[in-house]
């Protein structure tokens, strides 16, 4: 897997130099994880900055440090299996003092179509490609890609219906692709027990009760944004939930299929892929 990222760590000092973490002691179930600046500086060391023609080996696995823009053309052409984009969505946002303007919806289509761009001659031909976007930017979005599904979102909302739904592109390079469809079934409850000569026609019988794996669907209700209380949460306010990324992932990709996020954030992409290498190497 190759990830980049911006060099941004939710790491904050005070000016005596005391890790925030020991400024504001958290409430007892608030899971939002931290770090010092040590257990920072691990991390950081176990991330590469390519300044230079990079050969694969050097970023595979890795977390690359850099623009996206810059790092994109050092590295090998056609070796991505799954492009999974999470952009900076078209809104006005404040992260801790880091500002984000709203544009045009013109000077939107001109970023999206540049880092489009940028990353498409990374991709093999084969490759798969997931966008996520709000429903603001997501017909401009479309008008380059192919096909959508949905994932369910809800942040609150005063004046308004909470808005519960984002959209994610999904779009190929060909029509040859990855997609393993058994690996992200969805387990129900049975209405209608079928039997065939007395067995369970498609579904299983246990001590929980009666379950079938059916085929999803593209509107996905059971996924949450991560919450504070949850053990994935970190400070950043757009992070994605791991489950989403496992979708993703386990659909679309094979064992030993290179993924590639060039808008990593709080690194959900790298930490879930990690996370499915790791269970199918112990399998
Ligand atoms: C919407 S967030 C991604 C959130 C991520 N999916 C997660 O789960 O945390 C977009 C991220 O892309 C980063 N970003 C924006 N422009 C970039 C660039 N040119 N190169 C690398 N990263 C960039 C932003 O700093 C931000 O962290």
């Amino acid at each position: 897997m190759v990830y980049y990222r911006l060099c941004r760590f939710f790491l904050f000092r005070d000016k005596r130099g005391n890790n925030e973490r020991e400024l504001f002691a958290k409430a007892e179930r608030n899971k939002t994880i931290d770090i010092t600046i040590e257990e920072g500086q691990d991390y950081l060391n176990r991330c590469v900055l390519v300044c230079r023609s990079t050969d694969i080996l050097v970023v595979l696995d890795k977390t690359i440090i850099g623009d996206m823009f810059s790092v994109a053309s050092l590295l090998l052409k056609n070796f991505v299996d799954l492009l999974i984009v999470d952009p900076s969505y078209n809104l006005d946002k404040d992260f801790r003092g880091s500002k984000h303007k709203k544009t045009s919806d013109n000077i939107y289509e001109q970023y999206t179509d540049s880092w489009i761009n940028t990353i498409q001659p990374l991709l093999k031909n084969n490759a798969t490609i997931y966008v996520c976007c709000d429903w603001q930017s997501s017909a401009l979005i479309g008008r380059v890609l192919s096909y959508n599904v949905a994932e369910r979102k809800g942040r609150g909302a005063l004046n308004n219906w909470k808005n519960g739904m984002e959209d994610i592109w999904f779009a190929t390079n060909s029509k040859v692709y990855a997609f393993n469809i058994d690996n992200v079934k969805t387990r129900r409850k049975v209405i209608a027990p079928y039997k065939v000569e007395g067995k369970p026609k498609d579904w299983e019988e246990t001590k929980d009760g009666n379950f079938r794996n059916t085929y999803p669907s593209n509107f996905w209700d059971d996924i949450s944004i991560p919450y504070w209380w949850m053990p994935e949460n970190t400070e950043r306010p757009t992070q994605k939930p791991k489950k989403l990324l496992a979708k993703l992932i386990l659909a679309s990709s094979n064992k030993g299929d290179v993924v590639l996020d060039p808008f990593l954030g709080a690194g959900t992409t790298f930490v879930t892929a990690k996370k499915i290498t790791t269970a199918l190497c112990r399998d």
